[in-house]
């Protein structure tokens, strides 16, 4: 499953998500002992940091990250886009309980063929979604494509650990306590035991760093957090 390719990956990864959407936001919650939270707040952080303008995040899933984009100064019109109906709708539910939901919208959308045009956003964020998407390049050159110039590119992704004392036990989480929370909580070993494999079959941090590279990014970093699990990758575009 996850060494799934193409349109199989789409069908496998859209019935996938379609299944667990309710209980989503719960497992991540558990799995991530709430820092998943933590993550997202900093991820809109550096996405925005020194812009100002419309801000969009594919492949938004519930949300979470679009809502603390528009928290974030710099944020204008946030705009949420998913693959998935089911995630669009718990999505808007969630941005229609908050003050400020005019400032936020989500709709759908195929993260390899973006609806906006060249140019549009002051940022443009993924999280935990490029493991995912069939085709990586074309998602970050999707990405790269609908950013303004001088505008930022950022994913917030969960990576393998490569080395260090902790390495062991995050795998063993992954591979062994993940999926039997999956199966308790969200009904669904299958969705939590694919979460592992797609995650040791992803491209290391530093072949993430390469792709930004290539789809034109420049000054491009990264930084880790979540005991070496989870990943910052940013660039910006150039100016013309
Ligand atoms: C692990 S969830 C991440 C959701 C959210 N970004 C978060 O931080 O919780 C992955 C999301 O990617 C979406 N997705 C998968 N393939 C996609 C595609 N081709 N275009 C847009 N969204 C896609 C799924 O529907 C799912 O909501």
């Amino acid at each position: 499953m996850a060494g799934l390719r193409g349109s199989e990956k789409r069908r496998y990864v859209a019935a996938m998500f379609s299944r667990i959407s309710g209980r989503y936001d719960l497992m991540n919650f558990l799995m991530t002992f709430g820092m998943d939270s933590r993550w997202r707040r900093k991820a809109a952080r550096l996405a925005l940091e020194g812009l100002e303008g419309p801000v969009l995040d594919v492949a938004t899933g519930t949300g979470d990250l679009a809502l603390e984009l528009e928290r974030t100064p710099g944020a204008e019109e946030v705009i949420g886009m998913d693959l998935l109906e089911p995630m669009v709708s718990r999505a808007s539910v969630k941005g229609d309980g908050r003050r400020r939901r005019r400032r936020v919208s989500f709709a759908m959308g195929d993260a390899l063929s973006l609806p906006f045009r060249d140019d549009s956003f002051a940022c443009v964020t993924s999280a935990f979604s490029l493991r995912n998407i069939p085709d990586l390049e074309q998602s970050l050159r999707e990405m790269a494509r609908v950013v303004r110039p001088g505008g930022r590119v950022l994913s917030l992704e969960t990576m393998p650990v490569e080395r260090g004392a902790l390495r062991p036990f995050v795998k063993f989480y992954f591979r062994r306590v993940v999926p039997l929370v999956g199966a308790v909580v969200a009904l669904d070993m299958s969705a939590y035991t694919y979460l592992p494999r797609s995650v040791e079959g992803f491209v290391s941090p530093e072949e993430l760093e390469g792709v930004f590279a290539r789809v034109g990014l420049v000054d491009v970093g990264r930084e880790s957090t979540g005991f070496g699990a989870v990943h910052l990758h940013w660039g910006r575009k150039v100016t013309a």
